[in-house]
């Protein structure tokens, strides 16, 4: 089991995840983080403190969400860790509260 990060990510990356985790699994695309599932060690630290509610427990990921278990995985293999915590995306308080953004992930 490992948490994921799912839709609501996507052109917003807060980050507020990167401060509290305590092992190196973040990584950072053009417009979002995804979590290495094979580093995360189910702290669960993460989850409460993304303003977009993101992330999930893998077995919570809502159902229209489920795509995001594997491209966690997928995508983390392929982008680069980050460590330390950056700017949010400039438009981030807008893009909060837009739904149906699984079309704009940069992979
Ligand atoms: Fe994304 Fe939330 Fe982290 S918006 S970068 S999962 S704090």
């Amino acid at each position: 089991m490992a948490y994921i990060v799912t839709e609501a990510c996507i052109k917003c990356k807060y980050k507020d995840c990167i401060e509290v985790g305590p092992v190196e699994g973040l990584h950072e695309g053009e417009n979002m983080l995804a979590i290495d599932p094979d580093e995360c060690i189910d702290c669960g630290a993460c989850d409460p403190v993304c303003p977009t509610q993101a992330i999930f427990p893998e077995e919570e990921v809502p159902d229209e969400h489920a795509e995001f278990i594997e491209l966690n995985k997928t995508l983390a293999a392929k982008w680069p860790l980050i460590t330390e915590k950056k700017d949010a995306m400039p438009d981030a308080d807008n893009m909060a509260e837009t739904k149906g953004k699984r079309s704009m992930l940069i992979e």
